[in-house]
């Protein structure tokens, strides 16, 4: 069987090795991979579905007694199939840090407060067209000890199914003019400059609520030569 998906989407993806980004030498294989053809079954198996979002999923500053502290913004966008189609009723997934920076997680010893009010998970559905839609809080950078002095930019994690397993994606949103990125080595593990450009979002004025949220926009292609590239 033919691949389903346009290989050339590997293009835009980070190689598993990048020195710059300590873990990679850890975890990336050490010998060459081996092609696997898809089957049939990956390509029409069920995916993680939509039948378990419960309304309110989207909004991650409703999902406790009072609202988060930080700037409430709107992320927004469409997923996109290769050429371009809105990929419909697929499963959007997001978690991130909270304002000041913070994740709820054993692992996270950062000195900054967690926010009783913000867990900083939420999922939704694309529509019928391919929109998705999250209100949160814009998350604050963090300090991730990859190096001296390293801080990640703000962002916010995204992992989508699109179609098929086969389209699996998992990527990082970032914000514009962020001066952190150009400093970051896991922005930077994606060769192409276009491509990085695609892990920013963009300041959507139209899309602000007036008096209560700026908004971002943020489309995400599944396959092809305008791939989104992988993140961790
Ligand atoms: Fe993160």
């Amino acid at each position: 069987m033919p691949f389903a998906f346009p290989r050339e989407s590997l293009s835009a993806f980070p190689p598993s090795l990048h020195p710059d980004y300590k873990s990679t030498v850890k975890r990336a294989p050490k010998r060459p991979l081996i092609p696997m053809p898809h089957t049939l079954s990956e390509l029409t198996g069920p995916v993680y579905g939509h039948d378990s979002i419960r309304p309110g999923d989207e909004d991650l500053t409703k999902q406790h007694a009072g609202e988060p502290l930080g700037e409430r913004i709107v992320v927004h966008g469409r997923v996109l199939d290769e050429d371009g189609r809105g990929v419909p009723n697929t499963l959007v997934e997001v978690w991130q840090a909270n304002a000041c920076g913070r994740y709820i997680h054993k692992r996270d010893q950062h000195s900054a407060p967690l926010d009783p009010n913000f867990t900083g998970a939420g999922r939704t559905a694309t529509d019928a067209v391919g929109r998705y839609r999250f209100v949160t809080v814009k998350p604050g950078a963090y300090p991730w000890g990859n190096h001296p002095n390293a801080w990640r930019p703000a962002h916010i994690h995204f992992s989508l199914f699109g179609p098929s397993f086969l389209s699996r994606l998992v990527t990082q949103m970032y914000f514009p003019g962020d001066p952190l990125m150009a400093h970051d080595p896991i922005f930077n593990s994606v060769p192409d400059e276009k491509a990085r450009e695609r892990m920013v979002s963009r300041f959507d004025l139209a899309a602000t609520v007036p008096d209560w949220a700026l908004a971002y926009e943020f489309d995400i292609v599944l396959r092809g030569r305008n791939q989104t590239p992988a993140g961790p």
